[in-house]
């Protein structure tokens, strides 16, 4: 793998590997792409303390979510098609969280089914991300399949009741890849190193939609799949998950307090503060933005995790300080996996823990936990 210094050059390498259309899918965002943008530029109004002459020789980068100690307060979010992106995408992905002593959410579309990712990272705490379906018996047949699989916590995603226009995609012709075009097949004949990892271990699938017969090949049967996630969800359907599911639950998708609050109520363990890293409701708040709020609400009765745009160690001590107890990382991760399968993931959460260590330092801080109790002291105001 070539070197990257940050998360920007794993994006570059990504994006010399794989067919503009599969970069572009992971790198784009709904409509005007504003809330994409504004994930990532929301940041640079945040300003840190620094205090000086402490003795910081000694650090603590550990911290507790979910119920358990974690070495880094990150994780790897659930991210469809990592599996597109590089030969056992989510494979890769849950060896190189495990090696880092994070855990690691499998999205409802991966290409490796949650079943042989845990199997083959049994190092790693691994979740299971979930949408119900209109099909509530197919549902539980997925939340039996992460319960088998040792999954430690389901994380409800709850922002997608509908698919707005990508536009990249839909330039892309993304979604007719069931009958490329001959400039789509051009466009993945000119990245031959990924073409042969795709049907290195046959035709690829998405795992869950293979046992559910959801059709052939892997944008049919995404589409279908899709097509099932139900826009009828409601809370009441989270009631209904909660008594079913004995493990760590966590809705993913919260942005308002009013709706963490309800989180709460309806016996939720944790939340994850997202708007889906900008691919979902376009012109939402940034989520760092969104953060205080919801953290406010929350007092700290469940964890709050939170994702969208963070690719530097700074950005991770604004969310602790601002109350997230984690943070969940996505395009990082996948950047990662098809510029290196599990190396370039393991560069990734490197850089980022490798910056997290060295802001803290410069802060006068020596651990994620002193961190986590200075909360907004660490900051200066907004
Ligand atoms: C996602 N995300 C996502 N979320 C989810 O709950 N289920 C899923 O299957 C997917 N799939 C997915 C694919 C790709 C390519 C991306 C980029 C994102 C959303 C993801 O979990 C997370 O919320 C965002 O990626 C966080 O923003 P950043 O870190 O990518 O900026």
């Amino acid at each position: 793998m070539q070197t990257a210094h940050n998360i920007d050059d794993l994006r570059r390498i990504a994006r010399r590997r794989l067919p503009r259309i599969f970069f572009d899918y992971v790198d784009g965002g709904a409509n005007a792409e504003v809330t994409l943008a504004a994930n990532e530029a929301d940041f640079s109004a945040i300003r840190l303390r620094q205090h000086v002459l402490r003795d910081v020789s000694a650090r603590d980068l550990s911290t507790e979510f979910l119920g358990q100690r974690h070495a880094l307060p990150l994780m790897l979010g659930p991210l469809g098609f990592l599996g597109m992106l590089a030969r056992k995408g989510e494979v890769a992905a849950a060896k190189a969280a495990g090696a880092a002593g994070i855990p690691c959410c499998v999205s409802a579309f991966s290409i490796c089914p949650i079943d042989e990712v845990a199997h083959s990272a049994p190092h790693t705490v691994v979740y299971s991300q979930l949408y119900v379906l209109r099909d509530r018996t197919m549902t539980e047949a997925l939340i039996a399949r992460a319960e088998a699989a040792g999954a430690e916590a389901l994380f409800l995603t709850v922002d997608t009741a509908t698919t707005p226009a990508r536009e990249r995609d839909a330039r892309n012709g993304f979604r007719n890849l069931t009958r490329p075009t001959i400039g789509q097949w051009l466009n993945m004949l000119s990245r031959p190193a990924w073409c042969r990892a795709m049907i290195a271990d046959g035709m690829p699938e998405v795992g869950h939609a293979r046992a559910a017969g959801f059709g052939r090949g892997v944008m049919e049967q995404a589409g279908n799949l899709s097509r099932q996630i139900d826009p009828s969800l409601s809370w009441a359907d989270v009631d209904w998950l909660r008594r079913r599911w004995p493990r760590k639950l966590v809705i993913k998708g919260i942005m308002e307090a009013e709706d963490a609050q309800r989180a709460i109520e309806a016996g939720a363990d944790g939340i994850v503060v997202s708007n889906h890293g900008g691919r979902q409701l376009d012109h939402a708040a940034s989520t760092i933005k969104a953060l205080p709020a919801v953290a406010d609400a929350v007092a700290g009765r469940i964890d709050v995790i939170v994702d969208g745009g963070f690719r530097r160690g700074a950005h991770v001590v604004a969310a602790l300080a601002l109350g997230a107890s984690a943070v969940s990382l996505g395009r990082p991760q996948a950047w990662g996996v098809a510029a290196g399968g599990e190396a370039g993931v393991a560069r990734a959460i490197g850089l980022i823990a490798a910056e997290l260590d060295a802001t803290l330092t410069l802060m006068g801080l020596t651990s994620v936990d002193e961190l986590r109790a200075w909360g907004r002291e660490a900051l200066y105001a907004l």
